[in-house]
């Protein structure tokens, strides 16, 4: 619990910036874009993408690739982040499912990863792509 309180403060503080840079208020599709969508990129797409392989019957390139997800289910359950196998696998909490499988993420990215569910996981992409 501490640490959700934790992170909600770190997600307004991010947020706050973003709205004093641009003096606009919190846009979800925007926050999608700018802070979720590049670590997708960088670091999930060469595995769980159309454009390069699936694995685990999870892509991650559509917001329908998550939703309905992969081998175990939905990759991720809004708000809730016991519940998202995605925030699981990237707190690399055993080996067999730790995500990326190699190098874990910086706790920066993690932390907007669980930001990004806390706040229900808004993502603008079309359902198919
Ligand atoms: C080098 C390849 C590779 C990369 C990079 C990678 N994954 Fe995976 N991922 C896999 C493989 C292989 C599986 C299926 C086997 C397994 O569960 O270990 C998988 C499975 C998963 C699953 C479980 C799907 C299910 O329903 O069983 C989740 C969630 C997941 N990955 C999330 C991510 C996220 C998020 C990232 C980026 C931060 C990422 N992965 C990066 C290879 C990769």
């Amino acid at each position: 619990m501490r640490r959700t309180a934790w992170l909600l403060i770190l997600g307004a503080t991010l947020l706050g910036c973003r709205a004093e840079e641009g003096a606009r208020s919190y846009e979800p599709s925007q926050f999608f874009r700018t802070r979720i969508l590049p670590i997708l990129e960088n670091r999930c797409f060469e595995c769980h993408s159309s454009a390069h392989e699936i694995e685990g019957g999870l892509s991650l390139d559509s917001r329908l690739g998550w939703e309905k997800a992969g081998d175990n289910g939905p990759a991720v359950t809004p708000r809730d982040l016991k519940k998202s196998l995605l925030i699981q696998a990237i707190r690399h909490l055993d080996s067999e499912s730790a995500m990326p499988p190699k190098k874990k993420l910086q706790p920066i990215e993690i932390a907007l990863l669980e930001t990004w569910v806390l706040l229900g996981a808004p993502d603008p992409r079309s359902k198919s792509n």
